[in-house]
C-alpha cells in the first residue's frame, strides 16, 4: 500500500545522517546586496513563472513534514520577507502535523527588513523563531557592507520580533578581514544589553566568484580572539548534535549582562558529518547541501502531477547521495554556480 510505504520513509543517506530541517527558500530576490553573498548589480533573478507558488511550497512542507520525517522548516530567501504572502504559508505550514501527531517548529532567516510592521501577525500565523543578520553596529559600517543604509530599519525589526515573542532572536554576523573586525565587541555587547544570541558564521565561498579566499574570511579560532580581548567566554559545546554552532558562556562585565554567544565553523571546523538539512530553492529544487553543484528538480514533476508518493520518492532517493562533507578543503572544489541568495541560507 504506497500510503505504508511513505510512512516509512526518511531523509536517510549512505552515510547515515537523517534530514530532519527542511530549509524552503522562497526568493532568490533581496532588498539588501550584501558584499559576501550578491553582486551590487547584475544578478538575474528566477523568472516568476519558474517560482513555486504558494500552494507547491506548502504542498512540498506537507510531503516533507508529514511523510518524510521533517519536523524544522525555516523560512529563507533571498530575502523571504518580500514574498507578501510569507503569513499565508507560515500559517499553512503551523496547521501540518508529523506522523506523530505534532507540528513542525516554524522559523525564518531574514535581513529584518519590513519586520518591524509583520512580526506580530507573523507570530500570530504560527512562526515560533527569527534569525537576523546583522554585521554592523556602526550605520556607516552596515551601509559599507550591505550596500544599502538601512541599519536603522533591521534594529527596529530586531525590537519588533523581540516584543512579538518571536524568541530567542538570534543575530548572524559574517565576519570579514580588514571589513567588518572591529564589530565583533561591539556587536556582542549589543546582543548581550538586550538579550540576543550572537553567532558569527564563518565567511563561505557562496558569494560571487572571487569575493572568498582563504586569507579574507575570519575563522572561528580568531573570533574567540577578538571577543576575549574584551569578554570571558566558556566552552559550552552545541545546542544539540546538529546544531551548527558552538556555544559559549560569556561572563557578565562591567555595565553588561552576561549571555551566551555562538560561532559557525562552516570552513575550518565543518559539521557535515551531523548535517541534518534538506533544501529546497525558490524554484523547486532539491538540494542536498548548500554546495552541491547537482539539484534533483522536484517543480517539473510537481507541474506534471505526480503524486505525493512520487515526489516523497523522488526527494529521499536523491538523498541517499547526499555527499559526505562539501569538500572546501579538497584539491578542485567548485563552488555553486549560484550565491546564497539563490540557494537559500
Ligand atoms: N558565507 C557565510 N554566511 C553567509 N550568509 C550569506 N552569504 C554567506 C556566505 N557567503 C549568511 C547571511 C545570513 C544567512 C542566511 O547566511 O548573513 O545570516
Ligand atoms: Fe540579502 Fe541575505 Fe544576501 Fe544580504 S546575505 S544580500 S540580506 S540574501
Amino acid at each position: 500500500m504506497p500510503a505504508t510505504v511513505a510512512q516509512h520513509l526518511e531523509l536517510r543517506d549512505r552515510h547515515g545522517r537523517v534530514a530532519r530541517d527542511l530549509r524552503l527558500s522562497l526568493t532568490d530576490r533581496c532588498n539588501l546586496r550584501c558584499t559576501y553573498c550578491m553582486p551590487a548589480e547584475g544578478l538575474p533573478w528566477l523568472p516568476t513563472a519558474d517560482t513555486l507558488t504558494d500552494a507547491e511550497v506548502v504542498r512540498l512542507a506537507r510531503i516533507a513534514v508529514g511523510t518524510l520525517g521533517v519536523d524544522q522548516v525555516r523560512f529563507t530567501g533571498g530575502e523571504p520577507l518580500l514574498r507578501r504572502s510569507l503569513e499565508d504559508i507560515v500559517g499553512a505550514v503551523a496547521a501540518l502535523r508529523t506522523p506523530g501527531g505534532t507540528r513542525p517548529e516554524i522559523s525564518l532567516t531574514t535581513n529584518g527588513l519590513g519586520l518591524a510592521h509583520r512580526a506580530t501577525a507573523l507570530r500570530g500565523a504560527g512562526l515560533d523563531r527569527v534569525n537576523i543578520s546583522l554585521d554592523a553596529v556602526e550605520r556607516e559600517r552596515y551601509a559599507q557592507i550591505a550596500r544599502r543604509d538601512r541599519l536603522p530599519d533591521v534594529i527596529a525589526g530586531i525590537d519588533a520580533a523581540t516584543a512579538a515573542g518571536l524568541t530567542p532572536v538570534k543575530l548572524n554576523t559574517v565576519l570579514m578581514r580588514g571589513v567588518n573586525e572591529d564589530q565583533a565587541v561591539p556587536l556582542l555587547a549589543f546582543a548581550l544589553e538586550r538579550g540576543h544570541q550572537l553567532r558569527f558564521i564563518e565567511q563561505m565561498p557562496l558569494g560571487p566568484r572571487h569575493t572568498w579566499s582563504r586569507d579574507a574570511f575570519v575563522p572561528s579560532a580568531e573570533i574567540r580572539a577578538l571577543l576575549a580581548a574584551r569578554f570571558a567566554l566558556t566552552p559550552i559545546g552545541r545546542d544539540d548534535d546538529a546544531a551548527p554552532a558552538t556555544l559559549w558562556r560569556v561572563d557578565p562585565s562591567p555595565g553588561l549582562p552576561g549571555g551566551t554567544v555562538g560561532i559557525i565553523a562552516s570552513v575550518s571546523e565543518p559539521f557535515c558529518g551531523a548535517c541534518d538539512r534538506t533544501r529546497i530553492t525558490a524554484d523547486g529544487q532539491m538540494r542536498t547541501c548548500l554546495f552541491s553543484r547537482t539539484e534533483t528538480d522536484l517543480r517539473t514533476p510537481l507541474r506534471a502531477g505526480a503524486s505525493d508518493e512520487d515526489i516523497a520518492a523522488l526527494w529521499a532517493g536523491a538523498t541517499w547521495h547526499k555527499p559526505a562533507g562539501h569538500g572546501i578543503d579538497d584539491a578542485g572544489f567548485e563552488p555553486p554556480d549560484r550565491t546564497m541568495s539563490a540557494i537559500g541560507g
